[in-house]
């Protein structure tokens, strides 16, 4: 429970207290005034005043803003740092892209390890994405990356809070083929250097046929300027061999298989309606196809132990996929598992991570893109591994933001990104698959005014 004369970043700081077992539940009363270049913040904590006080030159309004929030979080983070005797990985950093702020930063070794505390091994982990980046980036030129979202699945699954409806119970999807279709045809005009596309969802394959070629007529134009086409086709249960043949016609070269997990129990208990074999079934099947393919698969599910999450990245590295996705679950509004549970148990996440990690680099994978999500167990992270120069560029574009974002659908948020002021601008589509229809006219017009 925070008390802030900064309303404007006290989310920030309550993300913070919430990385501890019990943290939001103590009362904090904090105050941050900048003076000159000196940054003053007290917090007062049960009756303890503890006031932290440091110096930084800065180089304008944006930059000053930045590090008063900063400041506030590190001064709360050490205070709850002792009070819990705890210890983070990540140390006092919250946010969703390591990677990109260690690319702003003029040594980021030093910045990660004695301002943020962070972990030695999570710093070798960035050292080792950026390696992986090098060449397959670059700053300064304008790309642009095209999301399109299909939030429809054949089922929910217990943890995720993607929106995303399910298919049999959906009325409106014509409707939003047909917006989606018409986006889709006025994005194409924004994009001026794609290289790009992300058919995302959701489950895309869970269209019908029809439906899933309208899509896929509209994204053709783009197939001689792209080098890459992912479909995230997503549930085993939903992939079959129609399906993959129109994606394959259609010019799509990578599409993702994802177990998320090789145990028949966690699958059913998680609500996916598949099993471990057909996953290992889809996977053969959309090989032949020649895709490249991801598999995500995520620590810490319901009940797994160590052994069942190792089964899973043994499986996986002997399927031995292009690429493979590990996510640390987290709980978020929305899901089915938020409801059951208030926070989540950590059991042996740490050791999942770092044995995929080992695993990973043990069979020729390399880190090539790591996001964190808030609410994550033990605040760990996401990270795509991949087998050398099959990494996904969308994946990577999107993560360290070093292109424009032309995103269509429900939920989708555009990015123009502007690197001559460092800094962003965004348009969000309604959630609402109903409001998206509705407004699909503004939404154009919004969008078009945002890249023209
Ligand atoms: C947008 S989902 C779409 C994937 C596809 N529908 C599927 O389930 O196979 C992308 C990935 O996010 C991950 N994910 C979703 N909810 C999550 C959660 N609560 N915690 C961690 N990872 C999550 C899953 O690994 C999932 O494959
Ligand atoms: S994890 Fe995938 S299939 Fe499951 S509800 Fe989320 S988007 Fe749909």
């Amino acid at each position: 429970m925070i008390e802030t004369n900064r309303l404007d970043y006290k989310k920030d700081l309550e993300e913070v207290a919430v990385m501890f077992d019990g943290g939001d539940a103590v009362k904090v009363a904090h105050t941050q005034q900048t003076i000159g270049n000196t940054f003053i913040d007290e917090y007062l904590v049960d009756g303890t005043l503890y006031r932290f006080k440091n110096e930084r030159v800065t180089s304008g309004l944006l930059e000053l803003k930045r590090f008063e929030k900063r400041f506030s979080k590190l001064g709360l983070y050490s205070i709850f740092k002792q009070r819990f005797n705890a210890q983070f990985e990540w140390g006092a950093l919250t946010g969703i892209r390591p990677v990109k702020m260690a690319y702003s930063a003029l040594d980021f070794e030093k910045e990660f390890k004695e301002v943020f505390d962070v972990m030695p091994k999570k710093i070798e982990l960035v050292k080792d994405i950026i390696e992986t980046q090098r060449g397959l980036i670059d700053k300064n030129s304008e790309y642009d990356g095209l999301f399109v979202g299909i939030p429809f699945c054949p089922s929910r699954c217990t943890y995720c809070s993607f929106i995303s409806s399910e298919i049999a119970k959906e009325k409106n999807i014509d409707e939003y083929i047909n917006c989606l279709v018409k986006e889709i045809n006025e994005g194409l005009k924004l994009l001026k250097n794609p290289r790009s596309i992300y058919v995302g969802g959701g489950t895309p394959v869970a269209l019908k046929n029809e439906h899933l070629i309208a899509v896929l007529t509209a994204l053709k134009p783009l197939l001689n300027s792209i080098k890459e086409f992912t479909v995230e086709a997503g549930r085993p249960d939903a992939i079959n061999s129609e399906n993959l043949k129109i994606l394959k016609d259609f010019g799509v070269t990578r599409i993702c298989v994802n177990p998320q997990t090789f145990s028949n129990k966690t699958l059913e208990l998680i609500g996916r309606k598949h099993t471990a074999e057909s996953v290992i079934e889809k996977y053969y099947l959309a090989k032949s196809y020649g895709f490249d393919i991801n598999m995500d698969i995520i620590a810490g599910l319901t009940n797994e132990s160590f052994l069942d999450f190792k089964n899973t990245v043994d499986t996986v590295i002997k399927l031995s996929p292009d690429n493979f996705t590990v996510h640390t679950l987290c709980l978020k509004n929305g899901s089915k598992l938020k409801e059951q549970e208030s926070r989540l148990r950590e059991g042996e996440i740490t050791k999942m991570i770092d044995y995929a990690r080992l695993k990973a680099s043990e069979n020729g994978y390399n880190p090539y893109y790591l996001y964190r999500q808030k609410y994550s167990a033990s605040n760990l992270e996401n990270v795509g591994y991949s087998k050398k120069g099959k990494e996904c560029i969308y994946n990577i574009d999107v993560m360290e933001e070093t292109s424009n974002n032309v995103a269509c659908g429900a939920n989708a948020v555009s990015k123009l990104v502007i690197p001559s002021e460092n800094r962003i601008e965004r348009y969000g589509n309604p959630k609402n698959i109903a409001t998206y229809i509705q407004k699909i006219d503004e939404i154009i017009k919004s969008k078009r005014e945002l890249y023209n």
